[in-house]
């Protein structure tokens, strides 16, 4: 790999005005310069899903600190929640000869081909937060994130343990994650699995997708509301669609977390408060806070080590309580 970095230096020098020429359209949060280390620092390519939730913005946050701190030419690219913005900064990225590239798919399919150039440019790939369905895992180097399926496992044995005194059914609505996107597929079957056990309690009598985004979560909600008058739980897939389903409930004149009760995922700040004021009943915490690890993983790729395959974020639960305890010291 060192072999590799000395390639790339001569290609960046190499390419200088050819760059210059390109401009920068994948360098905000860049520390300048063009890529492949020209000046000594590890160049990282980082494409992100896009701004849709608190969680994504305290994840872009983790990764712009992280790489100020350890002094790496950050290329930081926003897909705005498309998959071929993606695609057309990975390529951005290999045409620029960074280091290491690393992106958090917006979906999990799709990707064999453009990973396959950046294997063809030995450019190390690092999958952030999500991860993609290719069976070739020679696509990528590591995988640093939660465990979606587990989390939605989490979500649903609480809803098992609080109705376990009662006889059903208990109607659930469901607010999906983005289509296609791993949290989304994966939260969803680890709460089918859980609550498969007793099907004639549990009930999804409504599941459709929020967006990941407050607006998406209220509009949903709202039809939710008009065509359902006998929802018991919302289970929603992040903090943002349960925070915007709030209103609608409130909206519609039904307590939330009394006359509906809700479950989340992710404890970013704006859901911990919500759940402290008894207007969301449990939330599964998944952690946006992977800056720090990537860098050490980008680090090491870089250098030619060995990484683990998977690396996996640790996370726990909050209920009401215990997010009163938490929020003082929650940093996002
Ligand atoms: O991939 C992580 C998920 O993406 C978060 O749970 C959600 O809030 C975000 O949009």
């Amino acid at each position: 790999m060192l072999k590799k970095r000395a390639g790339a230096l001569l290609a960046a020098a190499l390419m200088v005005s050819a760059l210059a020429a390109c401009g920068d359209d994948e360098g905000s949060g860049s520390a300048g310069g063009g890529g492949g280390g020209g000046d000594g620092k590890l160049v990282l390519g980082f494409s992100q899903v896009g701004a849709e939730s608190g969680w994504r913005t305290a994840n872009t946050k983790s990764i712009q600190e992280s790489a100020a701190e350890a002094g790496y030419e950050l290329k930081f690219s926003d897909a705005q929640g498309k998959q071929e913005n993606q695609i057309k900064a990975i390529r951005s990225f290999i045409t620029q000869r960074v280091d290491v590239i690393a992106f958090s798919p917006v979906v999990e399919s799709g990707w064999d081909t453009v990973l396959k150039e950046a294997q063809d440019a030995e450019i190390p790939v690092i999958l952030t937060d999500r991860a993609i369905d290719s069976p070739d895992e020679s696509l990528y180097e590591s995988f640093i994130g939660s465990d979606f399926v587990l989390e939605g496992k989490k979500a649903g044995e609480w809803l098992v343990e609080e109705y376990k005194d009662e006889t059903g059914p208990v109607n659930i609505v469901e607010l999906q994650g983005s289509p296609g996107a791993a949290p989304a597929n994966d939260r969803k079957a680890g709460f089918a699995e859980v609550i498969a056990a007793e099907p004639e309690k549990f009930k999804v009598i409504a599941s459709q997708t929020g967006q990941f985004t407050r607006t998406d979560g209220k509009q949903v909600m709202e039809t939710f509301l008009k065509s359902h008058d006998d929802i018991d739980v919302l289970y929603a897939h992040n903090d943002d669609m349960g925070l915007g389903a709030i209103e609608a409930i409130e909206a519609a004149g039904l307590k939330p977390g009394e006359d509906i009760k809700i479950i989340t995922v992710d404890a970013v700040k704006d859901g911990m408060t919500a759940l402290a004021d008894g207007k969301i009943n449990f939330i599964v915490e998944c952690s946006p806070l992977l800056g720090p690890q990537l860098m050490e993983l980008a680090q090491t790729v870089a250098d030619g080590g060995s990484v683990e395959k998977r690396v996996l974020t640790e996370e726990t639960t909050f209920t009401q309580e215990q997010a009163k305890e938490a929020l003082p010291d929650r940093k996002y």
